[in-house]
């Protein structure tokens, strides 16, 4: 049975030797666009002073596309400061990115956000990670702020880079938000490889309650 790294050292030491390993563009998750995340955040209207988190955002295109878009705080967390070089050097020195090395599951996020956005992250997180990780988006939503999360989909794969993935769907998802939130967008999605394998993902959009964001 595969089983995933159990400590932040381990995460770090596995996730910076997939970095090493692939070009950035080469790797299974890399997309040109982040159509999806695009689509919902236009969907549900968030404005451009939304404070976006991007965890796990890695070298994503996503902060490009909110920077063109006017988004005016962004931050992109990520356990690979290496990850967060590529980033950097796709958007040059913005004020309106911020880029912080940590795990998120022992992140002690420095203030609030209205969006939190995490594709492709949680899904290689099981039992007290899920609890730890669902502590820290506590932590770092502002009361009101919208999360949009991507996982592998049921018929998903059942591994990605070498690590066991939990898959689920829409409800799975809001239920692991629980009461405190509404679902208010589901989405699924063919994802394409650079490989050319077609991974199904499952996006919700959900929205905490305590009325309009602050951050
Ligand atoms: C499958 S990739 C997805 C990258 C990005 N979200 C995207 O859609 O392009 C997973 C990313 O999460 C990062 N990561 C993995 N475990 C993490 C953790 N515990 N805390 C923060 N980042 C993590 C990895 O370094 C990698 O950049």
């Amino acid at each position: 049975m595969v089983t995933g790294p159990t400590s932040e050292h381990d995460r770090a030491v596995h996730w910076s030797s997939v970095y090493e390993r692939s070009r950035p563009d080469a790797v299974s998750w890399y997309q040109r666009e982040p159509t999806v995340s695009l689509e919902l955040v236009e969907s549900l209207g968030l404005e451009p002073g939304t404070a976006v988190v991007d965890v796990g955002g890695g070298a994503s295109p996503l902060l490009r596309a909110l920077l063109e878009r006017g988004f005016a705080d962004i931050t992109v967390l990520d356990i690979v400061e290496a990850a967060l070089e590529l980033s950097r050097s796709a958007v040059g020195d913005d004020p309106r990115a911020h880029w912080m090395v940590g795990d998120v599951l022992t992140w002690d996020p420095p203030r609030r956000y209205g969006l939190w956005h995490d594709r492709a992250v949680l899904h290689f997180f099981t039992g007290e990670e899920v609890l730890a990780y669902r502590r820290v988006l506590d932590a770092a939503l502002s009361p009101g702020g919208t999360v949009i999360l991507a996982t592998f989909a049921p018929d998903g794969p059942e591994q990605c880079s070498g690590l066991p993935v939990t898959r689920y769907g829409a409800e799975e998802l809001t239920k692991m938000l629980g009461d405190d939130f509404e679902l208010v967008a589901e989405r699924e999605e063919d994802h394409s490889t650079p490989g050319g394998a077609l991974q199904r993902f499952t996006w919700v959009a959900a929205r905490r309650s305590g009325g309009a964001p602050t951050a």
